[in-house]
């Protein structure tokens, strides 16, 4: 058995779908451990554009199992929807490809309106959340009034849990935000549907996980948003909800740190962050433009432009620590292409000190000034090539600067969004 975890080094978005797709190839199965509809993973296959916000980033891969494990927040609307879509598309023919842990907590309406009435009170100070009802419904999770997929496929437990739990949801969402109550009638009507259709998916995860490890099978953990949105060691409080470390595939899968041997973090080869809040390495210029343009870099879940910059090392030190990780992949270098000077952050300079690790406090962070190493830029393209010792010259420093300021190996570099357009340097398994 062994297990490789994939998370995102940086503010989301880097290409952990992509990522996760080709490695799929190599693997059992994939398991989603956390985060929720807030995920958007792109996978361009056969120049067909797929984007994932809940399924696992295997599935295009006919004959791997997908688990969506007990650390997941499941919008059932949402999961219906791209169930049906892939199923028009030809996949997920088999029930048994994909699986529902029968814990993982569910999204209701509710959460949804709660999310977006504070961000509206908030103003200027809101997170820029995805709107999803994300953070909502993770706190109903540790609150210990959520309501997980065991309880939705039971009618009569649904009924129950709502019973327990709407009046004061409700209390808060017209008090505190000002909105509508919800009727539990109307959300039983639907949601007892909806529990309905993704039934036959629901199982124990954890038992499923714990065969298939006896069974000595590969298993690909993918993670979703990025180590600077972690709730504990992202730019809190503009985080997401959930623990997005690889520290937390294990719990939000129920298996034990054991059972993963690696950890790959997925970087941009410069630094995009969608939503408020700190971001050093940020460029408010022309160039900012030419990299979101480039780069199209635009969120694959609300639309809205990303905030781009240049890479940031004393972000991706920090992500390689408090992930532990094995080893580094690297994306979109084909985006820096024809930029003759490229810049990497190697260190913040905070007053008179030069800082080379993440203050905790955001308002510091907000103070620190990136300090700049100087890489020479290239200008040709970089799509078709397939071996690393092919890359231009300023391509390969470029990448054994990051790999040699970082210390853990580079395993893949992506040159292009399809599937193919990848070099693979190490065994994933
Ligand atoms: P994820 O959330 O980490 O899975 O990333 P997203 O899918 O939200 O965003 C990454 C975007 O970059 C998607 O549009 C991908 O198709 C695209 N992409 C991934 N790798 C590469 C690459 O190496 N080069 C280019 N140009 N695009 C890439
Ligand atoms: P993937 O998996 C980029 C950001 C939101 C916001 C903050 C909190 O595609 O990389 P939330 O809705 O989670 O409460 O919003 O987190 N965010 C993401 N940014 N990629 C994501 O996912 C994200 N998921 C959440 O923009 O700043
Ligand atoms: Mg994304």
């Amino acid at each position: 058995m062994s297990g490789l975890v994939v998370i995102g080094a940086q503010w989301g978005d880097e290409g952990k779908g992509k990522i996760v797709d080709l490695l799929t190839e190599q693997a059992h199965g994939v398991v989603r451990f956390q985060g929720g509809n807030n995920a958007g993973h792109t996978l361009i296959v056969d120049g067909k554009k797929t984007i994932l916000h809940l399924i696992p980033s295997g599935v295009l891969h006919r004959n791997k199992f997908c688990l969506i494990g007990n650390g997941v927040v499941i919008d059932p609307a949402i999961l219906v929807q791209e169930i049906t879509a892939l199923q028009k598309q030809g996949c997920l023919k088999d029930d048994k490809q994909l699986l529902i842990s029968d814990r993982a907590h569910v999204i209701l309406p509710y959460h949804c309106a709660i999310d977006q009435l504070r961000e509206a009170a908030k103003g200027e100070g809101k997170i820029g959340t995805t709107g999803r009802g994300i953070g909502p419904a993770y706190e109903d999770k540790v609150a210990r009034r959520g309501i997980r997929m065991g309880d939705l496929i039971q009618p009569a437990l649904l009924k129950k849990r709502l019973q327990e739990v709407l009046p004061e949801r409700n209390r808060y969402l017209t008090a505190v935000l000002g909105g509508k109550a919800f009727s539990l009638d109307s959300i039983l009507k639907s949601y007892v549907a909806l529990g309905k259709k993704l039934k036959k998916y629901v199982c124990d995860g954890s038992e499923f996980l714990d065969l298939q490890i006896k069974n000595k099978k590969r298993i690909l953990f993918e993670g979703a948003q990025g180590t600077s949105l972690d709730v504990d060691y992202g730019t809190y409080p503009f985080v997401t909800s959930s623990n997005t470390l690889g520290g937390a595939a294990a719990v939000g899968s129920g298996v034990g740190p054991h059972a993963i041997q690696n950890l790959w973090g997925v970087t941009k080869a410069y630094c995009t962050r969608v939503g408020s809040g700190p971001f050093p390495t940020e460029l408010n210029d022309s160039l900012g433009a030419l990299l979101r343009e480039k780069g199209g870099e635009f969120g694959s879940t609300t639309g809205r432009p990303r905030r781009c910059g240049w890479l940031d090392l004393v972000a991706l030190q920090h992500a390689v620590r408090v992930n532990g990780l094995t080893g580094l992949v690297v994306t979109k270098m084909d985006v820096l292409t024809g930029i003759k000077t490229l810049k990497v952050c190697v260190g913040y300079q905070l007053g008179n000190k030069i800082l080379k690790t993440i203050p905790a406090h955001v308002e510091e962070l907000d103070r620190c000034k990136p300090v700049y190493k100087e890489l020479p830029g290239w200008t040709e393209d970089l799509s078709k090539v397939r071996r690393l010792k092919d890359l231009p010259r300023h391509a390969q420093s470029y990448l054994r600067f990051l790999e040699k300021n970082l210390k853990i190996p580079l395993t893949l570099v992506s040159v292009g969004p399809s599937r193919e357009e990848c070099i693979l340097l190490k065994k994933p398994f």
